[in-house]
């Protein structure tokens, strides 16, 4: 057979009419266990002529962050309830192509690095990034001091005396741009005085424009289409080591971006969610249609965030073994340098009730805060996707530090950010037309 095999990619696919003439009435006709020939044509391979929308993806994605503006902060260092309201979306477009792309193992895997960047989308945004401002958590502050929770009580002391001096409070307020992008931090610049190596700049997504981080190795699917699209290693690595279960420590599935075609809805998705530091599954619910193309729905069910009291497979992600948060949060400060964050779903969606009342302000529902990917069944696209997570960061009580003599302990959310994107009119179309013929 003559290698002119179609890649589709995540929300492009781009020789539509090969696949008309190749597997599209291969797939027509076949069963699940006779189709290996004709699956043949879907594989990361380099003659491809998709391989290029591969390389670079087409469709837009964009991602919309939200902000949780905190509006009454001496109440919350007084010990009571915390209430924010939510700002946003400030929305980036997110460019990710495909380099330094090399095959591997006689064409069977294929190494890459994805790096990112981001363009501010002002249309579809509610201000100005670089103007709005967002009061919450000190971040830099809170890490601080929770590494200090290690050392003595003097230690400690001096550097609370030393941010009272400064009047470093709580909570902070900064512009969008600069909570993302990055700011000069009085905390950290006094410690980068002392110590070099600690950086006195402090962003969320500071460093991620455009910097060369997430080395893959995915399988190209020669061997067997189940495997096509799968990631081997990440970073150099074929399992993570800091959670403190085999089965949670397993980097499974693909990227998220692709799936293995023949798609049925008994099957879970395994996706590795680096932003998370593990993977997870997703399972059919729905059938859908996008563009009038039909589509199977797929979401992650409540058990992937549920507590190991509801679901042991989960106990291998409380680190130190043993020590768990309840239903619908994931501590990752092992993936975080020891930082204190907590990730879930946005205003806590699916997470036990205590997590949701403990801050005024939160409205968790399925539309705007559940996560999604609706796949096409036959090539294993993906049409449309909602990906959505909120970082959270853990306040408490640190002796030393009076002015956190009040706080409650709680799980306090700073941002959710929403990935989103749709296949285009003009692949939408043609993947119409390719379906039309199967
Ligand atoms: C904080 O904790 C105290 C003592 O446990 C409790 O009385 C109070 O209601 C809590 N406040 C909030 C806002 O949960
Ligand atoms: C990727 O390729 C560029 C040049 O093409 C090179 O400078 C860079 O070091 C490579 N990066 C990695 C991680 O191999
Ligand atoms: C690559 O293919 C050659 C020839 O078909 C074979 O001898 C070799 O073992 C293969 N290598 C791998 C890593 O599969
Ligand atoms: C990211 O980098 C690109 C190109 O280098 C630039 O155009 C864009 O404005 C940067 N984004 C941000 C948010 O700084
Ligand atoms: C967030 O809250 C701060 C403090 O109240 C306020 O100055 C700011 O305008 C709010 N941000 C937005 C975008 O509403
Ligand atoms: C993980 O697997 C290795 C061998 O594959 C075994 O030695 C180790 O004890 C296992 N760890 C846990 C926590 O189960
Ligand atoms: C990885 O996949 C295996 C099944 O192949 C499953 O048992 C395990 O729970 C999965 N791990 C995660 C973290 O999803």
């Amino acid at each position: 057979m003559t290698r002119r095999s179609c890649v589709i990619y995540a929300t492009g696919i781009a020789c539509a009419h090969l696949l008309m003439a190749g597997i599209a009435p291969v797939l027509a006709q076949v069963s699940q266990t006779t189709t290996h020939r004709g699956l043949k044509e879907i594989t990361l391979t380099e003659k491809s002529q998709v391989f290029e929308s591969w390389k670079n993806p087409p469709s837009p994605v964009y991602v919309e962050y939200y902000f949780f503006n905190v509006t009454n902060p001496e109440e919350i260092l007084a010990g009571e309830k915390a209430s924010v309201k939510q700002i946003g979306p400030y929305t980036y477009r997110e460019y990710r192509p495909r380099e330094n792309i090399t095959f591997l193992e006689n064409g069977t895997k294929v190494y890459a690095i994805e790096p990112k960047s981001y363009v501010f989308v002002p249309e579809k945004s509610v201000g100005d990034p670089e103007v709005d401002l967002v009061r919450t958590v000190n971040i830099p502050l809170v890490v601080v001091m929770n590494e200090l929770n290690s050392y003595s009580f003097f230690l400690r002391s001096f550097v609370s005396m030393f941010t009272r001096k400064l009047g470093i409070e709580l909570f902070m307020t900064c512009t969008v741009h600069e909570i993302l992008w990055g700011f000069k931090d009085p905390i950290l610049a006094k410690i980068h005085s002392m110590k070099p190596e600690v950086d006195e700049y402090f962003g969320l997504m500071r460093k991620k424009n455009g910097t060369r981080e997430g080395e893959f190795v995915f399988y190209t699917g020669e061997k067997n289409y189940l495997d096509y699209g799968k990631i081997d290693t990440w970073n150099g690595l074929r399992q993570m080591s800091w959670w403190s279960s085999n089965q949670s420590n397993m980097i499974n599935g693909t990227d998220g971006t692709l799936f293995h075609p023949l798609i049925n809805r008994n099957e879970l998705l395994y996706i590795f969610a680096a932003d998370l530091c593990r993977s997870i599954h997703l399972a059919y619910v729905d059938d859908v249609k996008v563009k009038g193309i039909r589509a199977y729905r797929f979401v992650p069910p409540s058990d992937v965030l549920m507590s190991p009291t509801d679901n042991p497979n989960n106990a291998g992600f409380c680190v130190p073994a043993g020590d768990c948060l309840g239903t619908g949060v994931l501590k990752i400060s092992v993936c975080r340098q020891g930082a204190p964050f907590v990730v879930s779903f946005p205003h806590f969606y699916q997470a036990d009730p205590m997590y949701i009342n403990a801050i005024d302000g939160l409205s968790p529902n399925r539309e705007e805060h559940e996560t999604y990917i609706d796949v096409q069944p036959t090539t294993g696209v993906p049409i449309r996707y909602c990906k959505r997570t909120q970082l959270n960061i853990i306040l408490k009580r640190v002796q030393g530090f009076p002015q956190t003599k009040f706080i409650n302990y709680t799980i306090f959310p700073i941002m959710f950010v929403n990935k989103a994107a749709t296949i285009d009119d003009d692949a939408a179309s043609k993947m119409r037309t390719l379906l039309a013929l199967t």
